[in-house]
């Protein structure tokens, strides 16, 4: 086992909505059913800054060290590991489920989610990613292929930088909504609104599964051109505030088999929703992904009659996790052009790296803190 020091340098937040602060914790011990991961590259969510300050009301306890996913590399592994060894590139992902409760789950260093169980499980996994090391159940972490994914293209690699993979979560949560619609090669896909972090990166990762077609339908024109000219398996639709000129618009591209929803919750109630769900063929399916708070009208008789399903879908399972790495692998979801770093930090920098990544919060936009510095990585 590796000589792992005794104390380590995280961000710490003390009181709920108060200032973050570089702190010297101690380094977590290996246990049965967790690993060490020495981190490398912990991503900063676009909304970190509105989230520990408090302005969105996330729910956690504290003292906390914030972070969600990150790619490190293994330290430590507590004796019933059985893939993972020392050295191994992990990603470490960061939604955390219950063991013997499926229905608790939480999102690793920033939101306890629903009911006490998922609670208790927080208050048990309360160290995230912004730390030098952080402490991972077994089945969080996943064995990265670093040769095919960073390797030379000359020696059959695919040529994507270490901090690119950091990208791996806005890509695989619309993955895991569109793999739970069981979304098929040939398929059309509506996808709103298509702009954002999110989705965005639906509109590609549809393709990269073998969609035929993917009908992007947002406000912002400039960025749907943009993600135009990416493929040009790529429509675009102008979302109007009128339910008549939007199905219109949608329907001169024929009806869609699948409509991917990750909505942001301001625009509860808009027009796009129904008019999405009533652009779908018979049999349809709709992933609901979005962060509406509550009630939705949606067009009952429409669904009735046309035998569709509405699948809510909170991020994504293990199964979505092991696939994804094998979608990265094959080359079909090229990061390599899509995914743009924009900064690098260091914990002590967190109010700057906050603050780009808030700014910078579109396709394939990064911000990441490197807790160790980008020269000492591993
Ligand atoms: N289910 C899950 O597991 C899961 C996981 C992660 C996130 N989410 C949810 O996903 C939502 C989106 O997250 P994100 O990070 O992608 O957000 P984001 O980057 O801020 O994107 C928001 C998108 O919504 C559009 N928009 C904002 N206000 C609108 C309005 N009034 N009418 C129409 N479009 C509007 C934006 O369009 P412009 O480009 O024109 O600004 C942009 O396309 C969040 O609410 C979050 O809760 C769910």
């Amino acid at each position: 086992m590796a000589n792992l020091p005794k104390t380590q340098k995280a961000l710490v937040q003390e009181e709920y909505g108060k200032p973050l602060a570089v702190k010297t914790v101690l380094v977590p011990e290996p246990s049965s059913g967790a690993v060490i991961v020495k981190v490398i590259y912990a991503p900063i969510i676009s909304y970190m800054k509105k989230v520990y300050n408090g302005e969105r009301k996330y729910r956690y306890v504290n003292p906390l060290i914030p972070g969600t996913s990150a790619f490190g590399k293994v330290v430590a592994i507590g004796p019933d590991a059985l893939l993972l060894k020392e050295g191994d590139l992990v990603y470490v992902d960061c939604y955390i489920r219950g063991r013997d409760d499926h229905d608790a789950g939480f999102l690793l260093g920033l939101s306890q989610g629903g009911g006490q169980a998922s609670q208790k499980l927080m208050e048990h996994w309360i160290n995230g990613t912004f730390a030098e090391y952080v402490k991972a159940p077994l089945e969080n972490v996943y064995k990265v292929d670093e040769q095919k994914l960073c390797g030379s293209p000359s020696e059959g690699g695919l040529g994507f930088k270490l901090e690119q993979l950091s990208w791996w979560m806005a890509a695989l949560v619309p993955y895991g909504g569109l793999r739970s619609i069981n979304l098929q090669a040939g398929e059309a896909v509506i996808v709103t609104p298509a702009t954002g972090n999110f989705g965005s990166a639906a509109v590609l990762v549809a393709l990269s599964m073998g969609a035929g077609k993917v009908i992007a339908m947002g406000r912002n024109a400039e960025a749907l051109s943009a993600l135009k000219k990416r493929d040009k398996r790529i429509e675009t639709v102008q979302m109007t505030g009128d339910l008549q000129t939007e199905m219109e618009a949608l329907q001169a591209h024929g009806k869609a088999d699948v409509h991917f929803d990750i909505s942001p919750a301001v625009s509860e109630g808009a027009t796009y929703l129904r008019a999405a769900i009533q652009s779908l063929r018979h049999s349809g399916r709709v992933s609901l992904m979005g962060g509406f708070a509550d009630t939705l009208p949606i067009p009952h008789r429409y669904i009735m009659r046309n035998d569709l399903t509405l699948r809510g879908k909170w991020m994504y399972t293990r199964e979505d996790n092991l696939a994804f790495t094998k979608l990265l692998s094959s080359g079909a979801l090229n990061i390599k052009d899509v995914v743009k770093v924009h900064g690098i930090f260091g914990l002590e920098d967190w109010e700057k790296g906050f603050d780009l990544a808030w700014d910078n919060g579109r396709l394939g936009d990064l911000v990441l803190f490197a807790p160790r510095g980008e020269s000492n990585k591993v």
